[in-house]
């Protein structure tokens, strides 16, 4: 018989049925034994008369099986309104035991604190959480609406390299070394940044991609060494046109995906960094009218940042791209490389309850007025061309005007869940030392390896 899912069974009353899934739960009541089914749809209730039978005397917790039987109604005060399948059970007829399972090293049908280092060991067994796995779905449906939103509005989806070079955006790099160039490495990818701008200079005009971004920098609760962006870059466009297409694409996918959530403000509210600085002393103001509603949704732009920081040892750095055009006010400082403290970028970013969700900005696509900015952050013309000369030179053959944006797609999914942590919305996150305990990751190298890559490692205490 064709495999129903338990929550089709609502729909099978009086009806046989196959179900086939995972012991959630075995409650034994003298001879009557309920069994929580579960499988990718929720959970179900199966009921064995076992006071004949004893079909279920082999069964454990966890073990993978297969129930024949009839969807009945539950009576009124049986029913359990917590599960979307509450109202019915399976009587069952036929019990098979597909395979069996070991003890799980944490309950799966219990929410409780578990600790970390064993969730993620044992992420497959995490993951059977609802919570967990729901989380998957829902990053899964946002991910589908952005595409269908993004294909809509004439974008196209294009990969971009993951061995690549350095990309200064602001962290270091994870540099991967050459078999076939001994000394010499990749870098993973920061963030597609470079890629999207010479898609833009290739013509591509409207560009996405769900990316994936490596960063080497301490993880936090909305921090992962590893993450995913929506990255996107659009040509011929000014400030305006990014942010009104990506507030649309926002409010979309709230109204459609999280009905039950209120955006508190539409037009999302706009504050200058100075503005915001002034009043809510951050440039990530959480600006909820009650922070304890967790249906409440406060999105705000923060537009008109500084380009330029002094950093460590006094010389200037980007606040946040190297890329960014200064706001058309601010180029002639730029080209001048005159007060460079006043200049302002064309820097957008998106902010949702207090996290950055999003940033982007208006790209220079002048290679003078890139060459300039780089110059101004310290850069050496030798040193420019080495790191920035494929760009400048793309520059130089028919740029077009561009900008674009990147979503933190992990933390906009953590603050649509209510999760406290991106961890919770990503499949295999790494812990907050930044290792998979499960993969065991980062481990030491073969030596054979190491020896192909030229590479001999002092080990220090
Ligand atoms: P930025 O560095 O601001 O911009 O990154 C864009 C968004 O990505 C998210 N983010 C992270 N999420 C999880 N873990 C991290 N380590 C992490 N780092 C960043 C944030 C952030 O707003 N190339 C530019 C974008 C552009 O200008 O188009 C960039 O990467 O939500």
């Amino acid at each position: 018989m064709k495999r129903s899912l338990a929550l089709e069974a609502i729909k099978q009353i009086g009806k046989k049925v196959t179900l086939k899934g995972w012991v959630h739960s075995i409650r034994n009541m003298g001879g009557i034994v309920f069994v929580d089914l579960r499988d990718v749809s929720g959970i179900i209730q199966v009921v064995f008369d076992d006071t004949k039978s004893h079909l279920t005397k082999e069964l454990g917790a966890e073990y993978v099986v297969e129930v024949n039987g009839k969807v009945v109604e539950r009576g009124e005060k049986y029913c359990n309104p917590k599960i979307a399948t509450g109202k019915v059970e399976v009587a069952a007829t036929e019990l098979i035991i597909i395979n069996s399972a070991q003890t799980p090293p944490f309950e799966i049908d219990k929410e409780k604190a578990t600790d970390e280092e064993l969730r993620l060991k044992y992420r497959y067994l995490d993951i059977r959480h609802e919570r967990i796995k729901n989380n998957l779905i829902a990053r899964h449906k946002l991910i589908n609406h952005i595409r269908t939103f993004l294909n809509q509005e004439g974008f196209i989806d294009v990969e971009t390299p993951i061995l690549s070079a350095p990309t200064p955006e602001g962290a270091r790099d994870f540099l991967v070394p050459s078999r076939k160039y001994l000394g010499s490495f990749y870098a993973l990818p920061q963030a597609p940044q470079q890629y999207k701008q010479l898609l833009m200079t290739a013509g591509i005009e409207r560009y996405y991609q769900i990316a994936k971004c490596m960063r080497d920098e301490d993880s936090r609760g909305d921090r992962q060494p590893e993450f995913t962006q929506l990255d996107l870059e659009m040509s011929f466009v000014e400030r305006e046109d990014v942010m009104a297409l990506n507030e649309k694409l926002l409010i979309e996918l709230v109204k459609t995906l999280y009905p039950k959530k209120r955006i508190q403000t539409i037009p999302f509210p706009r504050f200058t960094y100075a503005e915001a600085q002034k009043k809510f002393k951050t440039d990530r103001p959480d600006l909820r009218e009650d922070k304890q509603d967790p249906d409440l949704l406060a999105f705000c732009w923060i537009v008109d940042f500084p380009f330029f920081e002094k950093d460590k040892s006094g010389g200037w750095t980007f606040t946040h791209n190297p890329f960014s055009a200064p706001m058309p006010e601010s180029m002639p400082k730029l080209l001048a490389k005159k007060n460079v403290g006043e200049i302002v970028a064309a820097q957008y970013d998106v902010v949702l309850n207090g996290f950055e969700i999003g940033g982007g900005s208006i790209r220079n696509h002048e290679p003078k007025a890139l060459q300039a900015a780089l110059g101004i952050m310290g850069y050496s013309d030798d040193q420019i061309k080495t790191d920035f000369g494929h760009m400048l030179e793309a520059f130089s053959y028919g740029a077009p005007p561009h900008g674009g944006i990147a979503w933190g797609l992990d933390r906009l999914v953590m603050v649509l869940q209510n999760e406290p942590n991106i961890r919770e919305v990503i499949a295999f996150p790494k812990t907050d030392k930044a290792r998979d305990p499960m993969m065991g990751t980062p481990r030491e190298a073969n030596p054979e390896q190491l020896k192909e890559l030229g590479i001999s490692f002092k080990k220090s205490k």
